[in-house]
């Protein structure tokens, strides 16, 4: 009735398809697509993890990413507000449950997500005043992160521009900012690509990351590309069912959620073949040994390669810009969707919520950076805090959180009023592949990757 009405009317909209495919894509594409995917990439098997990630998204992601945006248009409600109401009858207080889940995971995230922005933003500092040579050294990604008030500092930074967007809302803030962003963000990839697979020694590289090979096939393989594949499409992470509660009823979701993952693979894969190659071309037959560095890839390795290459300056500048840029544009998704969780189950204004997301990024990210300086004693779980929050985020609440969106889309929604929503404008061509993975395959895998992420973590 009116009251409905009244409250669309209120409801911040994305202006049309681009507004939400650049928001979303914006989103997607972060940390997650430049840090972790070639680190990971690089060792679970180069090609082989490459060709399952690609056929996870055509498959899993893309049955997530339908499923997310049509239940957050057909209720114009963040995932606490959907839940609540599509849960309605037996088994609500799970359903209430799944919701919560989706709505607090990126309250988690956000915080050390801009700690480690907060770090992007140094390392561009460090370019642009000069410094190709000190990055470069050994010790100084640790000296900089255990150094407590300059890592506090970066991060503070990184969490007031986080912040300032927010403040200026969906169309002025989020929508103009990946507008510019986003496209800028595909050129610096495409040029810092190019630059990389043609140094010296680079094909290597290039054909490690391109070409499968079976012989370094895992079970470890499937389990991280499946992690990844969530973790890189925002999904279960409440960010979707967000964005599509702004989605208006013309755009179509099949095409539009079709769009953000042709993007966020294809700068998955650029940020691969800008990270692998260059290491290879860098390090030659260690190449392999210093691919498994993990999370200081980004950090200790590539700031090597661009000190041995000619414009190192110039190519650290570039690439670090990519990097923050890419960041930004996730870390104001998760900052908005937390914001958007507040006004709608609280009844807060925008300028309040925004406020309380300001300072939970603040005490819960102080937390992770100085978990690597004054804090560094404090473990939990064994964990330094922002391996913590990442574990728990990622690999505790994020399954159950899909797996709540799987239960909610099979017993209370139904397929059917899925394909319902996805038809009102647009074609639904992967349908028979949409019921069956979320029916089946996906409740299923989502179950072995919560035990086998926990058992790793452990074990
Ligand atoms: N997808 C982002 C990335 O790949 O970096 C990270 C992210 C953003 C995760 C937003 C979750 C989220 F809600």
């Amino acid at each position: 009735g009116k009251e409905v009405m009244n409250m669309n009317n209120q409801r911040s909209n994305f202006s049309g398809k681009l507004g939400f495919v650049l928001a979303a894509a914006g989103s997607a594409v972060g940390l997650g697509n430049i840090w972790r995917f070639p680190y990971l990439a690089a060792k679970y098997g180069g090609g082989i993890f490459l060709l399952i990630y690609l056929i996870l998204v055509a498959t899993f992601g893309y049955a997530m990413i339908v499923s997310e945006s049509a239940i957050g248009r057909m209720t114009q409600k963040s995932p606490v507000g959907a839940f609540n109401i599509l849960g309605k009858g037996k088994g609500h207080g799970f359903f209430c449950f799944g919701g919560w889940l989706n709505a607090i995971i990126p309250i988690i995230i956000v915080p050390y997500y801009s700690v480690i922005g907060g770090w992007v933003f140094k390392y561009l500092w460090e370019y642009l005043t000069g410094g190709v040579h000190r990055v470069a050294d050994d010790s100084f990604f640790s000296d900089f992160i255990s150094n407590s008030a300059s890592a506090e500092f970066w991060f503070i930074l990184f969490t007031l521009v986080t912040i300032g967007i927010i403040f200026a809302g969906v169309e002025n803030g989020i929508e103009r900012v990946s507008r510019i962003m986003m496209p800028l963000l595909v050129l610096l990839a495409v040029i810092v690509s190019i630059y990389s697979v043609t140094r010296p020694g680079a094909m290597e590289g290039v054909k490690y990351f391109l070409i499968p090979d079976f012989a370094h096939f895992s079970w470890m393989t499937i389990v991280t590309a499946m992690g990844q594949m969530f973790y890189s499409l925002s999904i279960a992470m409440g960010i979707l069912i967000t964005f599509g509660s702004y989605m208006k009823k013309e755009v179509s979701i099949e095409g539009s959620t079709s769009n953000v993952e042709i993007f966020d693979t294809a700068i998955a894969i650029l940020a691969g073949l800008m990270i692998i190659p260059a290491v290879f071309a860098f390090s030659g037959a260690d190449a392999a040994a210093n691919l498994k560095a993990g999370p200081s890839l980004m950090f200790i390795m590539i700031p090597k390669v661009f000190d041995s290459m000619g414009l190192g300056q110039f190519g650290g500048i570039v690439f670090f810009l990519l990097v923050l840029l890419a960041a930004i544009t996730s870390s104001i998704a998760l900052a908005e969707s937390a914001a958007s969780t507040f006004q709608d189950e609280l009844g807060w204004g925008r300028r309040k919520a925004t406020i309380v997301v300001a300072v939970i990024m603040l005490a819960l990210g102080s937390l992770s950076s100085l978990g690597f300086g004054v804090l560094g004693n404090i473990k939990i779980i064994g964990m330094d805090f922002l391996d913590f929050f990442d574990f728990l985020s990622n690999s505790v609440m994020m399954p159950i959180a899909a797996f709540a969106i799987c239960i909610l889309v099979v017993y209370k929604v139904g397929v059917d009023r899925i394909a319902e929503e996805v038809t009102v404008s647009g074609k639904f061509r992967r349908r028979k592949l949409y019921n069956f993975v979320i029916r089946y395959a996906a409740p299923l895998f989502i179950i072995i990757i919560l035990i086998s992420s926990i058992l790793n973590a452990f074990g």
